[in-house]
């Protein structure tokens, strides 16, 4: 077994070889003056397993079409199976058609991935794990929740409460939280009137005790921030924002603290200085 650093992957891409103890090809990658992409893997890998490790966050656009490239040269350079290793799987959240003729975008990015020549994929915590079905290779989503449970059992938090931001992000919550025995909930909104909702947690009182809100992706920030909002009127002593992916787009971060919450907690699928948690071991665990 080999590993293959991706650009937006690298030092996850040397835990994950570490962990199965292999080595690991760092590509050489350069872009070409007119936004091209040029890669060169020298290596013969003579019927070895390769492990093509790369988020597709941001650049987006980049970062898959390296993907795209990494996997083809590995397999036309005789790897007999090549595992694509997607931690965090850009345009998921473009999974249906929202609106009439819309590109259903992470349909697209399977197929591609697939014609690529990916044998298999994994990636984690991918927005709906439905969008697994698109895939005719085996394809596996799995969770880094039971890391960031024990990572906020650590944090010694008093009469803990795990929250989901919304009804979807709930099984994150429940997984996180079955860690260290801790409570869990999601915020649910109650429309009140035609311009007013309100928002609380489905069954638990958050009052004096300790909130860890857990979610897939921190993107913007606005729906931990509205979550903070509501649970510091509710009075909620500490507020601890969890999430598997920092996509973190411009001063989310900043504006997450400024909310009021104590820390930001991310695992390294994408490359962020909130990382507090490497997802290495569960690739590593889920490669045979
Ligand atoms: C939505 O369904 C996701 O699970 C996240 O809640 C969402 O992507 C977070 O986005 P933002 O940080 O921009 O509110």
């Amino acid at each position: 077994m080999i590993v293959v650093a991706g650009p937006a992957s690298g030092e996850l891409a040397a835990r994950v070889a570490k962990a199965l103890k292999c080595s690991l090809i760092e590509p050489e990658l350069k872009r070409f003056p007119d936004g091209e992409s040029y890669v060169r893997i020298d290596h013969k890998f003579e019927g070895e397993h390769a492990v093509v490790v790369q988020s597709t966050c941001h650049p987006v656009n980049d970062n898959f079409m390296e993907l795209f490239l990494l996997l083809d040269t590995t397999k036309d350079l005789g790897a007999k199976r090549v595992t694509a290793a997607v931690p965090y799987f850009g345009y998921a959240r473009q999974d249906k058609r929202f609106k009439p003729g819309e590109a259903i975008s992470v349909r697209t990015m399977c197929k591609l991935i697939e014609r690529a020549g990916a044998d298999d994929l994994l990636t984690i915590d991918i927005h709906e794990d439905e969008i697994m079905a698109n895939f005719a290779i085996p394809a596996y989503n799995l969770t880094a929740m039971p890391l960031i449970g024990r990572y906020l059992a650590n944090l010694d938090l008093r009469d803990p409460v795990v929250l989901a931001p919304d009804p979807g992000a709930l099984r994150h919550a429940r997984r996180a939280a079955a860690e260290f025995m801790a409570d869990y909930d999601y915020l649910e909104k109650t429309r009140l009137t035609s311009t007013k909702v309100a928002m609380r947690p489905k069954r638990l009182s958050v009052s004096g005790r300790d909130v860890a809100i857990v979610d897939d992706i921190i993107s913007t920030g606005g729906t931990v921030i509205e979550a903070t909002k509501v649970l510091k009127k509710q009075g909620a002593r500490k507020i601890y924002a969890a999430c598997t992916h920092p996509v973190l787009v411009g001063k989310a971060a900043q504006k997450i603290l400024a909310a009021g919450v104590r820390e930001i907690i991310s695992t390294d699928t994408i490359k962020h200085k909130t990382n507090m948690i490497s997802v290495a071991p569960v690739i590593a665990e889920s490669i045979h």
